[in-house]
């Protein structure tokens, strides 16, 4: 793992734009492992459900909530990627929940446009002091749907949410006003690459018809300062336990598919998640 540190300047561009771009942030080994598990994750692919996209696709993703001793849970733990949410949100983090976005090759469906705040701030979170980084499993280019944002939305603060399909998705009608002011930023990665995101900028991928996946992990972090002041279906402030770069290649092909029926029991059910009312969203 490229022991981390964000500069002044990348801290400044995040304050600016709402996002981040850490290239190389897992090197090759330690990317490809985490592909492979992933893909070979029964478990993990057990517990994955599908959200319509209103496009007439299907978007596919599994949750968990709490970090785990798989080698997901010690890329979320891993003191660089920890180090970098703590530096954005300044001060203490904790693991708010992870998910593997499974774009997969020709059908993986289309992310409407929305900030996660939209919807996090339903679960009782008073401040937008959460950041998500996204780290690309597989390259993530424009033909294979790669994360879309409009940099600088997050200085627009919570925008309404509607339901398209089974999404919560932005009000189209200030998105479109945005788009005529700032910039639409197709953000395409390299495998290891980490993008990190303001709770409130506003972001979208399209339908997968390529030949390649496009996978990512996303680990949400929330300012332990930040507690929700209520119980939802993901966690209030529980410590994160900090792990040593290197207990990334250590943990291998750890999973939830191996011996570790605790690890898996944090992955979220699909009733617990479905977007049937704005609060229950990823
Ligand atoms: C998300 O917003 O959670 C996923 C968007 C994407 O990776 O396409
Ligand atoms: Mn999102």
């Amino acid at each position: 793992m490229n022991s981390n540190q964000l500069t002044e300047s990348q801290l400044k561009a995040y304050a600016e734009d709402g996002y981040v771009l850490v290239p190389g942030m897992l090197d090759p080994k330690e990317v490809g492992m985490l592909g492979r598990t992933a893909r070979e994750d029964r478990v993990l692919d057990q517990h994955s459900f599908g959200r319509a996209d209103g496009e007439g696709g299907t978007v596919r993703l599994s949750l968990w909530n709490h970090p785990t001793e798989t080698i997901y849970g010690m890329i979320a733990r891993s003191e660089s990627l920890v180090g970098c949410a703590e530096q954005i949100l300044g001060g203490e983090v904790y693991h708010y929940h992870s998910k593997m976005i499974m774009k997969d090759a020709k059908i993986g469906g289309a992310w409407a446009w929305h900030q996660d705040y939209g919807y996090w701030y339903q679960n009782g979170i008073l401040f937008p002091d959460l950041t998500s980084a996204s780290i690309a499993v597989d390259k993530a280019t424009k033909e294979n749907g790669c994360l879309q944002v409009i940099r600088g939305s997050h200085k627009m603060g919570r925008v309404d949410h509607v339901l398209t399909g089974d999404q919560a998705g932005a009000d189209m009608e200030r998105v479109t006003k945005c788009l005529e002011r700032l910039e639409l930023v197709h953000v395409e990665m390299e495998p290891g690459d980490a993008l990190f995101f303001h709770a409130n900028l506003l972001h979208r991928s399209d339908q997968n018809k390529s030949e390649q996946p496009r996978w990512s992990m996303i680990c949400c972090y929330n300012a332990a300062r930040n507690d929700p002041y209520k119980e939802s279906h993901h966690p209030r402030y529980t410590p994160l336990q900090k792990v040593a770069d290197a207990e990334v290649l250590k943990a291998g092909t750890k999973r939830f598919g191996d011996n570790s029926d605790s690890d898996a029991a944090w992955l979220v059910a699909e009733k617990d998640t479905s977007a049937t009312s704005l609060d229950k969203q990823a």
